[in-house]
């Protein structure tokens, strides 16, 4: 009788842990705001990751973006100039409102900002 009641018991608390889990416990929320995340809707909608790579992540063609906004060869007007009119023949020209390229920069932007990690590993990019 005993055991039925453990058995139970362990069975109920693995469920109840587990729905748990698999819902709220995983949800950590975005420190992201909300021009920060509408950057990184229309990075994803055209496919900016086909051609660029952050954290590694992504395509050969164009350059790594990770750190793009703080590098001292780069940084901001810099990046602008790119999404504004594309650049040289390979990267496109997607004809992005202000708007648009206001988001943009604050998503290259928060991503550097928590690049600390990626900066340390790849102190050439100083
Ligand atoms: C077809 C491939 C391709 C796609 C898609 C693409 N790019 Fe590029 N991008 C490039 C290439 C190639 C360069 C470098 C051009 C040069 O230096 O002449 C570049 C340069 C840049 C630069 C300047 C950074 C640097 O180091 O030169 C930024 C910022 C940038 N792209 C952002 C974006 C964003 C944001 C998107 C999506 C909206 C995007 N790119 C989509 C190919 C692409």
């Amino acid at each position: 009788m005993y055991k039925i009641w453990t058995i139970c018991f362990l069975l109920i608390a693995f469920f109840a842990y587990s729905s748990w889990i698999y819902t709220d416990a995983t949800n950590y929320g975005s420190t992201m705001n909300l021009k920060q995340s509408e950057g990184k809707r229309i990075y994803h909608e055209n496919n900016c990751q086909s051609c660029h790579q952050i954290f590694g992540l992504g395509g050969y063609l164009g350059p790594e973006l990770t750190t793009v906004y703080s590098d001292k060869h780069r940084g901001e007007a810099y990046a602008e100039a790119f999404l504004k009119n594309g650049g040289g023949t390979r990267m496109p020209n997607f004809n992005f409102n202000d708007e648009e390229i206001d988001a943009l920069l604050a998503y290259l932007k928060y991503v550097d900002e928590n690049a600390t990690s990626y900066k340390v590993m790849n102190q050439s990019n100083k």
